[in-house]
Order: C-alpha cells, then structure tokens, then sequence
C-alpha cells in the first residue's frame, strides 16, 4: 500500500455525507491507497485529529444516516482559525505544516464555498493536491445541478408538510412553514411544489402582502378553510430590512423570525388562524434519500478516480445530468440562486402556486 489521501466533512451538515465518506474509503482502500478521515472538517488536519479509515469502519451501517460521522465544523471565516485561546491565526500555513507531516499525498474536501475556498489558498500558497465534492441542502453552489444533501432537505420538509396539511384540515388552520436556505429559494419551492403549499416566498422574487393576502382569502372564500405557506428563511420584510439574529456563540448572524412575523400578520390582517412552523435543522438530519446515497457515491468515487489521475485543484460536479468536474475557482466565483425563468418558478405558477408578485 503505497500513498495516504485525506477526507474530512466541513460547513454545516447534511445527508449523504456518510455515503460520500464510505465511497471515497473504498475506492481508495482497493486502489491501494490508506485513508485517514479527519474529525471536525479541516479543524481535525490542523489538531492532526483523524481515523484511519479501512471498508470495516465505513461499513453500510453508516450510509443510511444522516450527519457525518466523523464531525463537521462551521464557525469562524474560511481562511482565520481561532485557536484555543481565542486568537486568529492563519490557517492555510496551519494545514499546510499537517499536510507535510501527516505524509498526504491529497485531500478530498467534502463541503461548501467556505471550503473550497481555503482548499484553493492551500493549493495556490502550498501547492497542495485537493480535489472537492459539493454538499449543501440550500444548493446554491454555481455551476451544478445538485449538491449532497439538497434532495434530502427537500424530502424532510415535504414530509413535515404532509403532517400539517392533516392537522391543518382537522383544526382549520393556516400554516407557515418557515425552511431554510441562506439566501437562496431552492429549498422553499421545491419543497413547496413537492407538498402542493399553496404560497412560497423566496428571497429571489419581493413578496407584496397584498397579493398573499388575496390568495388566502380567495382559498377560505372556495370553502378550503386551511392553507400551507412555504416561507424561506432569508426572505425580507415588506419594508427590504433582513430579519437576521446575531449568534453570540460563534459571532455570526442567522436569519430568524420569518414564520412568525408572517403567520402573526396573517391573523391580525385576515382575522384567519394561523400557526408558524420552524422546520430548521430537521431538514439537516434523517435517513438520506435513495438519490442523495447515489449522488454521495458517485462523487466520492469520482473524487478518488480524480486524485488518482492527479486531476488536483477540482471539484466533482453534476452538470447538466452527467458527473464531471470543474476547476475549483468556478464553483467559487459563482452563486446559483433561483432563477426567474426556471422550470422551478414555472412549475410553480403553472400549479397556481402564489408567489407573492402580481403575476
Ligand atoms: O447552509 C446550510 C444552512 O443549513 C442554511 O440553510 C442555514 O441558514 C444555515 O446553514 C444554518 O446554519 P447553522 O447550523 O450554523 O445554524
């Protein structure tokens, strides 16, 4: 056995990650390589904190669960490492130094832009070989189709929306189902189209009230006395402002509040009784889609083939329904928010779904 690769899990956790993992280990194990899995993202490379993994600790046990079971780290900025004692370092000369003395021949980055960013200053800077593989559930990567973990998202929210039209039709009740996606609707409208809400809001398209107030009447006045409002998180209130919270822990801010501004101007405007409901980081966890499981394995094995071939400085993508890759820089420089002539946003309209704008 000749060369170790390296793999870790970085940003916020979702489904698939697991699978992704166990490809990545076995392909490389029956290529003849050694694979250390570091804990807590890139964290675990600077604290030289990892487990070899072999096929009997990647077993399928593993691939039908959510998370990522060797951690994942998300706080502070991609390129500064808060250490111990509180002080930022620079990071990339910390991996760097790990890298060299671990003895890795490459890594494999599972992540977001947070961490194809500092794999790219790691290759540029270090000349270091990493090749990346795209996760995030608010699927807003440029330059791809699908990441890891948006499937799942959407299966979790349209698993909660099926609960909620059945007590909403009991108690004749309006709900809104406030789902995550840090600036981006994807999440929202397909979770909304998959669960027939009867109004998304997305930050691409500015909502005006009076319009979902129109559409909620007009569905209370047809005798349906209950409806599903899909909201995401990051949309804004009617006068532009964000509705952000600080995080004190980690000194970031988080969107909050959507939900509950909504359905408490729903009532006290409509007079119709209305509930929020937070799906927040459920839509993270539980057990991956069949399609997440194929995706994770598909780019986990591509990855290793990529490294194997000394295709450094990529990323695996799913673009334009086939599996290739791309220099990490593109994935990076763009952003894939919801596009306004989208099969998505069409789809939406064609089922009468409100969107919020006159249309
Ligand atoms: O980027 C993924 C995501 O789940 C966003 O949809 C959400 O805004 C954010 O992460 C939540 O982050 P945290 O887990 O740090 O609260």
């Amino acid at each position: 056995v000749s060369g170790i690769i390296g793999v870790f899990t970085s940003g916020g956790d979702c489904c698939g990650l697991n699978a992704a993992i166990r490809a990545v280990t076995l392909k490389a194990t029956s290529s003849g390589k050694r694979v250390f899995g570091f804990r807590f993202g890139s964290d675990g490379l600077i604290r030289k904190d990892f487990v070899e993994l072999t096929p009997d600790v990647v077993s399928h046990s593993i691939f039908s669960r959510g998370g990522s079971f060797l951690g994942c780290m998300s706080k502070g900025g991609p390129l500064v490492y808060e250490n111990d004692q509180g002080q930022h370092i620079d990071t990339v000369e910390l991996f760097a130094n790990a890298y060299k003395d671990l003895g890795l021949e490459s890594i494999i980055a599972i992540g977001g832009d947070g961490s194809f960013s500092i794999m790219q200053a790691m290759m540029n800077r270090y000349g270091i070989n990493v090749v990346g593989i795209p996760k995030t559930i608010d699927n807003d990567l440029g330059e791809m189709d699908i990441s890891i973990g948006f499937s799942s998202g959407v299966q979790r929210i349209v698993e909660s929306i099926d609960a909620l039209h059945m007590t909403g039709e009991s108690h004749q009740r309006t709900f809104v189902v406030q789902v995550m996606g840090r600036d981006a609707g994807h999440l929202a409208l397909a979770g909304g189209i998959a669960s027939a809400a009867d109004i998304i809001l997305i930050p691409e398209i500015a909502y005006t009230p009076s319009i979902v107030a129109e559409k909620l009447k007009s569905i209370y006045t047809s005798g349906r006395k209950s409806a599903i409002v899909v909201v995401a998180e990051s949309i804004r209130n009617s006068d532009g402002s964000t509705m952000m919270v600080k995080d004190t822990v980690n000194n970031r801010e988080r969107y909050e509040g959507a939900a509950h501004y909504l359905s408490g101007w729903i009532e006290e405007t409509l007079g119709i009784e209305s509930r929020p409901v937070v799906l927040g980081h459920v839509q993270r966890g539980g057990v991956p889609t069949a399609f997440d499981r194929i995706l994770a394995s598909q780019m986990g094995v591509t990855a290793v083939e990529l490294a194997l071939q000394h295709k450094y400085g990529t990323v695996v993508v799913l673009k334009n329904n086939k599996i290739s890759y791309l220099p990490i820089q593109d994935t990076i420089k763009s952003y894939n928010a919801v596009e306004l002539d989208s099969i998505m946003v069409r789809v939406a309209r064609g089922l009468n779904i409100c969107l919020g704008d006159q249309y």
